[in-house]
């Protein structure tokens, strides 16, 4: 059964589950609609636009979005090629820029950080998934799953105590010593899982992971992706063409040209 929202704003009423996890509070920021840590949201966007400017070409990628993403959502955003998918996945997780109106992760305004406060903050706070895995060539599984937390400084014991039950429990705990070449796609894709939970974010931000998997290994990943989701309730919002992929998620928004044209809720999925 899906209930249809109007508009592009959502989050109220929505049963938010866990509240903020246990140790995350930090301190507010107060901009001018006041300190942001009374609010419920983990992701918030507000008025976003974003125009690329190529010569005498403008191309409005967005153009104005609304969004509030309670704790432990998982989401997809669906819409046709160039409607904005990847723009707004780029704004949110302090890849990229809006022109107009501003996002928030976790209460901490990501629109306006300069480059190296970004990347700080994208460590921290976000994990991300590619559609190409982005794992590096040369490293084992083991090493790309840590690698988040490596550059967090994080010591070779605590490490370890965090990523070979992650790799175990996607099922590749008697990989941990291969190469990318030597894994499938779908085993690709897992091992990028675990580097992107390994440092427990706020959110993961997903565009197209499953996009070069067959659609049984997709399902897969998916319904892998919805069981650390509900266990260590952490926020996914992932983009996606596929409507078996689209059909697992709790909240589908659908953009079109650079709007929420749609936002959908399913119950019980
Ligand atoms: N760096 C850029 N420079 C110029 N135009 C861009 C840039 N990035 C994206 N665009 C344009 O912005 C619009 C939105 O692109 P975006 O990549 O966000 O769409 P998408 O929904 O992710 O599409 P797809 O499903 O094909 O991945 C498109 O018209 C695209 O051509
Ligand atoms: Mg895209």
């Amino acid at each position: 059964m899906s209930m249809e929202g109007e508009g592009a704003t959502m989050g109220q009423g929505f049963d938010g589950g866990a509240a903020s996890a246990p140790g995350t509070a930090r301190a507010p920021v107060v901009g001018p609609e006041g300190p942001t840590w009374e609010r419920e949201s983990v992701i918030r966007v507000r008025g976003v636009t974003k125009v690329y400017r190529q010569g005498e070409l403008e191309v409005r990628a967005l153009r104005g979005v609304d969004l509030d993403l309670a704790p432990g959502e998982f989401t997809a955003m669906a819409g046709p090629s160039g409607s904005g998918k990847t723009t707004l996945l780029n704004v949110i997780g302090a890849l990229d820029r809006p022109t107009e109106g501003w996002a928030e992760v976790s209460g901490h305004r990501v629109s306006t950080l300069d480059a190296g406060d970004a990347a700080d903050f994208r460590l921290d706070h976000v994990g991300f998934i590619f559609q190409a895995y982005n794992l590096v060539p040369v490293l084992t599984a083991y090493e790309n799953a840590e690698f988040t937390l490596l550059l967090r400084g994080v010591d070779a014991d605590r490490r370890r105590a965090v990523v070979e039950p992650l790799l175990e429990r996607v099922g590749l705990g008697a990989m941990m010593d291969r190469r990318p070449p030597e894994l499938s796609g779908g085993q690709q894709q897992r091992v990028a899982v675990v580097r992107a939970l390994a440092t427990h974010p706020d959110v993961v931000l997903a565009d197209e992971p499953t996009a070069n998997l067959d659609s049984a290994t997709s399902g897969e990943l998916l319904d892998l992706m919805l069981e650390l989701n509900r266990e260590m309730g952490i926020t996914f919002l992932f983009s996606t063409h596929d409507e078996t992929v689209i059909e697992r998620a709790r909240r589908v928004i659908r953009l079109r040209d650079g709007r929420v044209d749609r936002v959908e809720i399913r119950e019980g999925a």
